[in-house]
Order: C-alpha cells, then structure tokens, then sequence
C-alpha cells in the first residue's frame, strides 16, 4: 500500500490562488506552498503579494484586477509563465459591500457579482483546456454561510454566493469526467479584512460563535486541513460539494 500521507503532497502541482493578499486566500497560498505546490499568488495590492512570495522559491505573485475582463487573456499568460499552466485553482478573491436590500446600488451589485462569480467562472473556463491535456485539475471556489442563509445586508453577497454553490456542481458536471474536480469551501466566520464589520462588534462575533456547534469562530488555521484535502489526490471521487467549514454554524 502506498504511504496515505502522500495522497496529500502537492509535489509538482502548479496552483494559482486569487484574493492572496489577505485572508483565507493569504493562509491558502502558504500552506498549498508548504505542502509543496508551486503557487501564483494574485490580487491587486502588489505590496502584499510581495511580502507573502519574498524568498520563496516555489512562489510568485501576479498583480491584477479580476474583473479587468479586457485583460483576460494577458492575465492568464502572466498566471502560467513562471511555472506552467496551474493544475490548481482556488478562488479566494471575494467582496462584501453589505449593502441593504433597500440601498443597493447597480454599481455594488456589479462588482460583488463580478468578483464573486463571474470573473473566477471565466478565469477557470480559460484555463481548463491546459488541465484537461494533463486529465488531472483541482477547482476550489468559495461559498459561504448566505449560500444557502440570508443575513442583513446581504442580497448581492448572498446571491453571489448561493450561485458560487450552483456553479460549482455545474462545473463538476462539465469537467469531472476529464479528471477535474470542482468544490468549494464554505466558511463560518473568520477573522480577515472581509469580516473586520463582525469582528469589531464583539457582542456580534460572539453571537456567531455561540451558533457554532464547536462554540467559538474559525481561526485561519481552521482552513488548512479542508483545502489540503479538495486540492489534493485525497479528493478525487469528490466532485459538485460544498464543504462546509464553518464550526458546525450550519448544523443546527
Ligand atoms: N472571512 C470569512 O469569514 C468568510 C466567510 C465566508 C466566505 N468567505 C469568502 O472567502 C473568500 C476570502 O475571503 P477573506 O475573508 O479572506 O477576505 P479578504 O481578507 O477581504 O480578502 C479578499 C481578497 O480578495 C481580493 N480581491 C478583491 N477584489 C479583487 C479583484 N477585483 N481582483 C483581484 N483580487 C481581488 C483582495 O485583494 P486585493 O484587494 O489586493 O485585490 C483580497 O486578497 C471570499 O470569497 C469570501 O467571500 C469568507
């Protein structure tokens, strides 16, 4: 039997993390690195990327905007330069404007659709030929806790993010078969700019964690385990899931 723990290794992947100058996107292109991915890191603030790729070897960064749709085809040339087309995409980049259902402006629910759903939909799109010549692909997006529950100031986050689940099974359905897996990762609360809002009114992020099971909010950590194993071998019969991380807010 070969050693399990290798069905884990990242040995020779490529992976390409958006949203990587903060967050849960910061922490993903830091530990696929340590599980030995070679890693792209992309978002727009430049100083960030810098700082989390400086003295890595293995690792890179590439400055854009996402939504820049005029500049898709440079972007994925920039993405696979330095080490080939990535066998690894993790869509971290996201926005919340929390604007009300009675205030939302056009402009709002544009760009939360735009970077939420549509720009990592035709992201992957482009680089799902050079994956399937390798017949081997991992695809993980980010849903939420408002992909399937609405919260105040919600509607374009919440809708965003309920399609991010439905886009998901569908790019399982289309890709799967060629040894590209789609998931997504659905957090609880944690700690990052997105959440600064939840965060900086305690009485707020302690009623979130009492409605975990688990009793306390995620901590960045909290995500190494679940991506490890959806952009690994561990993964390869799970396809269309959303997996959600989330302390167990969603179980009761
Ligand atoms: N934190 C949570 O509790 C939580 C809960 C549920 C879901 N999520 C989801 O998890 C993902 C990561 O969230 P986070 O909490 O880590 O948020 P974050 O700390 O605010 O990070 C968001 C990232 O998205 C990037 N980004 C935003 N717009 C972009 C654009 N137009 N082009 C390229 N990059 C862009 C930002 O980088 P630049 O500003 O440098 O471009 C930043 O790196 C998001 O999809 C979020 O919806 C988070």
């Amino acid at each position: 039997m070969a050693d399990p723990r290798s069905l884990f290794d990242l040995s020779g992947r490529v992976a390409l993390v958006t949203g990587a100058s903060s967050g849960l996107g910061h922490r993903a292109a830091q530990i696929l690195h340590e599980a030995g991915a070679k890693v792209v890191a992309l978002a727009r603030k430049e100083a960030d990327l810098q700082a989390l790729t400086e003295g890595l070897e293995q690792a890179t960064y590439v400055a854009a905007d996402i939504t820049d749709r005029g500049a898709q085809n440079d972007l994925v040339s920039r993405i696979a330069a330095p080490f080939g087309a990535p066998d690894i995409i993790v869509h971290a980049a996201g926005v919340n404007r929390r604007q009300t259902a009675d205030d939302v402006t056009q402009e709002g629910w544009d760009q939360t659709l735009e970077v939420n759903l549509t720009a990592p939909f035709f992201l992957t799109q482009a680089m799902i030929p050079a994956m399937k010549t390798k017949s081997w692909g991992r695809i993980v997006n980010f849903a939420s806790l408002q992909t399937t529950r609405a919260f105040p100031g919600g509607i374009a986050y919440g809708s965003s993010k309920a399609a991010v689940g439905q886009m998901t099974r569908a790019m399982a359905e289309a890709w799967s078969c060629h040894g590209i897996t789609a998931n997504a990762i659905g957090p609880g609360f944690f700690p990052t700019e997105l959440t600064k809002p939840v965060f900086d009114d305690p009485e707020r992020a302690n009623r979130n964690a009492a409605q975990t099971c688990i009793g306390r909010n995620g901590r960045l950590d909290d995500m190494d385990g679940p991506l490890l194993f959806l952009c690994s071998e561990a993964s390869r019969f799970v396809t269309g899931q959303v997996l959600m991380v989330d302390g167990g807010f969603t179980a009761k």
